[in-house]
């Protein structure tokens, strides 16, 4: 196991990385405590019984393992002064974006890895999704749209506002997998719930009326979807004058298990955000046009909440 006291946090980079470039399958580092530094900030330094130890909170080293691509297992106390952490790398092979589908739009549904992921679990997600909707301040009986809903995994989130307000909802989930949409069915038998399976490119040929509330988590950026020319139909064509809109944008990734900060981009080794950030300009630009406050908010997926001036 490797020890550091007062090193700086580039050292024990280096000194990560030599271990796997060499072949190391785990890396065991012996660091100062976080808790024998509270209150510092990251690289200040501490004496503790005669010993010069550089501070760093648990984040410093979530965030390296995060960065490494490396699961970082639960650290333990080693003496007084150190806790011991230990790096393994991710498994690339265990990615859910391997998914092999018979059918592009089963790519994400009944058979998929997708299915075990639980969004409203990851921190980040579900208080981010959850101040969005706060910020909508929805009505009773208002009209919901989902579109990409999947198994409908986040229309949990809803149950979470006031009881009597969230019960008098009606939602309307659109997705273009099958097997998907009858676990929303299950999940959601009530009349409130509708899912119908269709090509978000046909929407308005779907003549569903139109929403106080447009909801599309993960989906706009889709292959295949024109993410323009729909969000152009969402604002002209199904939502009621002072609608709202909430759309979430993957900014990572899911390994072996973990989230990963950032959208892996071929040809780089850390995340790049351009693409991102190109669509969240548009998006934004386009709904001030139209008249809406626009926040953007977000971690791990960044939302895009667009409210009318007036509400
Ligand atoms: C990454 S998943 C997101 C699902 C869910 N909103 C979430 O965040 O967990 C994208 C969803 O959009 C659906 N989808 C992608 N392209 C579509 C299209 N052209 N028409 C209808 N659904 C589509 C997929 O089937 C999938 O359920």
């Amino acid at each position: 196991m490797l020890s550091f006291g007062e090193e700086p946090l580039h050292h024990i980079l280096i000194a990560i990385r030599q271990r796997f470039e060499r072949g190391d399958r785990r890396v065991s580092i012996a660091v100062p405590h976080p808790e024998l530094g509270r209150g510092l900030y990251p690289g200040e330094t501490t004496l503790h019984q005669g010993v010069l130890l550089r501070h760093r909170p648990l984040r410093v080293w979530l965030d390296l393992a995060d960065r490494l691509g490396c699961r970082l297992s639960l650290p333990r106390a080693v003496s007084d002064t150190h806790i011991r952490l230990d790096f393994e790398p991710l498994d690339p092979d265990r990615s859910w974006h391997d998914h092999q589908s018979v059918d592009a739009t089963e790519k994400y549904g009944a058979g998929s890895v997708f299915q075990r992921i639980d969004k409203l679990e990851e921190a980040s997600f579900l208080l981010d999704l959850l101040e969005a909707l706060e910020r909508v301040r929805l009505q009773p009986a208002d009209r919901v749209l989902d579109l990409g809903v999947n198994s409908g995994g986040e229309l949990a989130v809803f149950d979470l506002l006031d009881t009597a307000l969230s019960s008098s909802l009606s939602f309307v989930g659109v997705d273009h997998s099958r097997t998907a949409l009858a676990l929303a069915r299950e999940r959601f038998p009530s009349k409130t719930h509708t899912f119908l399976e269709a090509d978000l490119n046909d929407l308005d040929e779907l003549e569903l009326g139109r929403f106080d509330l447009v909801i599309s988590i993960g989906t706009l950026q889709s292959p295949g979807i024109d993410d323009r020319a729909l969000l152009r139909s969402l604002v002209q064509r199904h939502l009621v004058t002072d609608g709202s809109l909430i759309l979430g944008f993957p900014n990572s990734r899911y390994l072996d298990g973990e989230l990963l900060y950032g959208a892996k981009m071929k040809n780089f080794s850390q995340p790049e955000l351009s693409l991102l950030v190109k669509d969240l300009a548009f998006y934004r630009k386009y709904l001030h046009q139209h008249k809406f406050k626009v926040l953007l908010t977000g971690k791990y997926d960044l939302f895009v909440t667009a409210v009318p001036v007036r509400r």
